[in-house]
């Protein structure tokens, strides 16, 4: 094994595929896996609708326990989704502050196929993932800024959006739950 960490993140809409690479990241690096569909469920039930700002929560608690297990010198993969370039760029500065690598993994798909992989593996495994209609699927893509080529080769972070002075304390603005990690 190598001696450096990778912060592993899986970006794309449901149904394109990010919780199976990142399973597959699990076996091939011995990383941890923080997927926050596998949360959700058990600690808030199956009426997603219901609990805007939970996942919010979750999502930071789990990058923490992210920063964590990194510094610890173990691999992380966030299987995230991760839709605004904003929020990749912070995790990408959380790995650094962590002292580890960072991947990004992106998976798209037609979205005609995207739709019917997220329907099937609903109607297969409903107490696992949550319904969504062609409406959501509608909206989750217009919402949804893929990365550039650039970001995919890891050109340099920007700088953070005014006013916040680094992107570990925007972080904290977007998952409320996360600490500050740079403080
Ligand atoms: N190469 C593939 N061909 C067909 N179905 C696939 C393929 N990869 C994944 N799937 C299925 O598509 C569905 C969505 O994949 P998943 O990895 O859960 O997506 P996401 O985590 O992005 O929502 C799952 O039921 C999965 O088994
Ligand atoms: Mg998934």
């Amino acid at each position: 094994m190598s001696s450096t960490p990778t912060l592993h993140l899986t970006v794309g809409l449901p149904g394109a595929g990010k919780t199976t690479r990142a399973r597959e990241l699990e076996q091939a690096h011995g990383a941890v896996r923080l997927t926050p569909d596998e949360w959700m469920i058990p600690l808030f039930g199956l009426r997603w609708t219901e609990f805007d700002g939970k996942r919010d929560v979750l999502e930071g608690r789990l990058v923490w326990v992210g920063h964590q297990v990194l510094r610890a010198g173990t691999s992380v993969i966030l299987d995230f989704g991760c839709w605004s370039p904003e929020e990749r760029y912070a995790l990408r500065a959380i790995a650094g502050l962590a002292g580890a690598g960072f991947e990004m993994h992106y998976v798209s798909l037609p979205e005609d196929e995207r739709i019917r992989r997220a329907t099937a593996r609903w109607r297969e495994a409903p107490e696992e993932v949550f319904e969504m209609t062609p409406e959501d699927h509608a909206r989750f893509h217009g919402q949804f800024t893929p990365p550039t080529p650039a970001e995919l080769d890891g050109s340099p972070l920007p700088p953070p959006p005014a006013p916040f002075e680094s992107w570990p304390a925007w972080a904290s603005e977007r998952w409320p739950s996360l600490p500050r990690l740079d403080a």
